[in-house]
């Protein structure tokens, strides 16, 4: 297929750029490069032995969009682009409604104008909310707690509308629970700017010696060692479920949600752990305060995922940690010359 990924120099879009390549998939990438570099994407291209075309465009640009479609005519989306800073999100909102959900739609107009009704989108386990108990389910009711989950919300419900109005769509939104890990080569990773807000990336810093400890935020919860548990998920297993939900998509009709997670939940510290076996050193770390709008734990129920994609996760929290430290070690600063 002829497939048009938005946001694919990022960290998960690149990954999965690269399962696509591999799968003999046809991709062009649409991203205005506001948060990564275009330095993945050669990478990509070295590692399938095969580029991807690449368009420097912003998705609220809906003139930008449709000349592209004119000149690529893809078959089908896998929507990435957007902005993913909780806190940010919090302080600068309209940006987020604007670049997540106006963005949304101009994408979305430029498909239905262009005939293109097969979409992939990258939705959140943030949409669950606080008051889910853990394992998540699918068919749960969702209720995000910060503009960038309402975000993510708000883009299904326009999905899941978009998908009553016309039979003719092919709609799959992918939770994702915690993306970490990255290509087992060490060429592509997660490269974020500034301070890295996730805990696998500033570990990852730590250990490389760009950061001093790592603080774990709160150590009182009510969880077996106290701290907080999430669902890691390899980064290539993710790209793997990209490409599932597509092969689904190509012969049912309708709006299909999936938790892409491995179903287990990993405390923080033993994400630590984790990561100091892998790099064979202590990682510094202190416990503190509690960070705002944290849950306890939580994990996914990936059954759905397996049931109707045949999809489950592959890869231990060793091989997780393991890659990302190789990619680390590989790129102390990421896609920047050091
Ligand atoms: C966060 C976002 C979520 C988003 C996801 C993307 C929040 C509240 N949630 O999820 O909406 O979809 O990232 O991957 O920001 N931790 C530390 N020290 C650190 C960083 C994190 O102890 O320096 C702890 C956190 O308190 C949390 C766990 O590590 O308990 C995981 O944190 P993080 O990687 O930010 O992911 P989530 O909060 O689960």
């Amino acid at each position: 297929m002829r497939i048009l990924v938005t946001g694919g120099t990022g960290y998960i879009g690149s990954h999965t750029v690269l399962t696509l390549l591999e799968g003999g998939h046809d991709v062009v990438v649409v991203d205005n490069l506001s948060n990564s570099s275009e330095e993945s994407l050669r990478r990509v291209g070295e590692l399938a032995g095969r580029d991807a075309a690449f368009v420097k465009a912003d998705i609220t640009d809906e003139a930008a969009l449709d000349a592209i479609f004119g000149e690529h005519s893809p078959e089908a989306v896998i929507h990435f682009a957007g902005l993913k800073a909780v806190g940010e999100s919090v302080a600068i909102p309209l940006d987020y409604y604007f670049n997540n959900v106006a963005g949304t739609i101009a994408l979305l107009r430029t498909m239905q104008r262009r005939d293109v009704r097969t979409i992939v989108f990258s939705s959140s386990a943030t949409v669950y909310g606080e008051h889910n108990p853990t394992p998540y389910i699918e068919k749960m009711e969702i209720g995000a707690m910060n503009p960038y989950g309402r975000t993510k919300e708000q883009i299904e419900d326009i999905l899941s509308d978009l998908g009553a109005s016309d039979e003719r769509w092919h709609i799959a939104l992918l939770r994702y629970f915690n993306p970490v890990g990255a290509h087992p080569s060490g060429q592509i990773g997660e490269d974020p700017q500034g301070i890295p807000n996730n805990l696998v990336p500033f570990i990852a810093q730590v250990a490389v010696g760009r950061r001093e400890k790592l603080m774990v935020f709160g150590g009182d919860y009510d969880t077996p060692d106290g701290t907080c548990q999430r669902d890691f998920i390899h980064v290539v297993d993710l790209a793997e479920g990209h490409a599932a939900a597509l092969r689904y998509l190509e012969g049912h009709a309708g709006v299909f949600r999936w938790n892409l997670g491995s179903g287990r939940g990993t405390s923080v510290l033993e994400m630590v752990h984790a990561f100091e076996a892998a790099v064979g050193a202590p990682i510094p770390y202190e416990i503190a305060a509690r960070r705002a709008g944290d849950l306890p734990a939580f994990w996914a129920d990936p059954s759905a995922a397996l049931h109707d994609l045949g999809w489950s996760t592959t890869k231990t929290v060793a091989q997780m940690c393991e890659d990302h430290w190789r990619w680390q070690k590989n790129n102390p600063m990421g896609y920047r010359a050091p």
